[in-house]
């Protein structure tokens, strides 16, 4: 199994959108894919069409009071090769409560070995932070997937983001191997200049910006709404290509590290 996390420290950029559309392709693809949410508020949970699941994320860390049970109790079947393990509000209270546990930063790591038989591909959905949940997040990642609104305020936001990727890497203890499967461009609108320059800048920064871009369209948060990605709910629109398209990038990445 091999481990995708979705992440960058700002909210709706669209992670949790390209999460659901991977979990989606990569299980159409024959892949045997789970979802993690780890992000309080249970967007990606609640995309997947579950309501108040009896476990969820807080027990596999053991926060709010909730008993402690591995990701194989927790995640439950969505489609046909896809299970999800759940985020529950009692979340919100995991950065507070692990802070002070020793071996932190490896718990969702060591949960996700447990289960690495049973999936080729986890794809770890991340909150809008720099908190200990994104750095476990980081930790257990064989490559992080970064999902950036082509705005010249998020280059800078990017720029940030992949400092907090270096500081792990650069860590022989946390996660030397990760890498950064690319950054990928949403809410693109082609007629605007400021997408088109913020496009550019950061390629001209040398960064790994994925050719394929999302545009906006009011069906991915359609298809959320109804427990769909918009690859089922709408195949014929161009954020499915460009989803599609990304699937192809994460098949060829996971070829390449020994997964089918
Ligand atoms: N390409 C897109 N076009 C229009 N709306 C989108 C797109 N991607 C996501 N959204 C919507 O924008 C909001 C934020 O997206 P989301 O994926 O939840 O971002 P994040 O997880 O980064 O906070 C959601 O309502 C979602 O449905
Ligand atoms: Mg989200």
């Amino acid at each position: 199994m091999k481990t995708l996390a979705v992440a960058n420290h700002k909210g709706g950029v669209g992670k949790t959108a390209t999460a659901r559309a991977l979990g989606d392709a990569l299980a159409g693809a024959g892949l045997r894919v789970l979802l993690v949410d780890t992000d309080h508020q249970g967007s990606l949970t609640l995309s997947c069409g579950v309501r108040e699941p009896a476990k969820s994320l807080a027990n596999v860390y053991a926060v709010a009071g909730h008993p402690p049970a591995t990701l194989a109790e927790v995640a439950q079947p969505v489609a046909k090769n896809l299970d999800l393990a759940p985020a529950s509000l009692a979340l919100a209270a995991a950065d507070a409560e692990i802070v002070a546990r020793p071996g932190r930063e490896f718990i969702l790591a060591d949960a996700l070995e447990a289960v690495a038989t049973r999936y080729d591909v986890a794809i770890v959905d991340c909150p809008p932070a720099l908190g200990q949940l994104v750095i476990n997040a980081l930790v257990a990642a064989d490559a992080v997937l970064i999902p950036a609104q082509p705005q010249p305020v998020d280059v800078a936001g990017v720029r940030l983001f992949l400092e907090t990727v270096a500081r792990i890497r650069a860590n022989r203890r946390l996660n030397p191997g990760l890498s950064v499967l690319g950054i990928l461009l949403t809410f693109w609108d082609k007629r605007l200049n400021t997408h088109k320059a913020a496009w550019k800048a950061m390629q001209a920064n040398g960064w790994p910006v994925l050719p394929m871009r999302v545009p906006r369209t009011v069906r991915v948060a359609e298809a959320a709404a109804v427990g769909q990605s918009v690859l089922t709910y709408d195949p014929q629109n161009p954020a499915a290509d460009a989803y599609r398209e990304l699937a192809k990038v994460v098949l060829k990445w996971l070829r390449e590290n020994g997964t089918r």
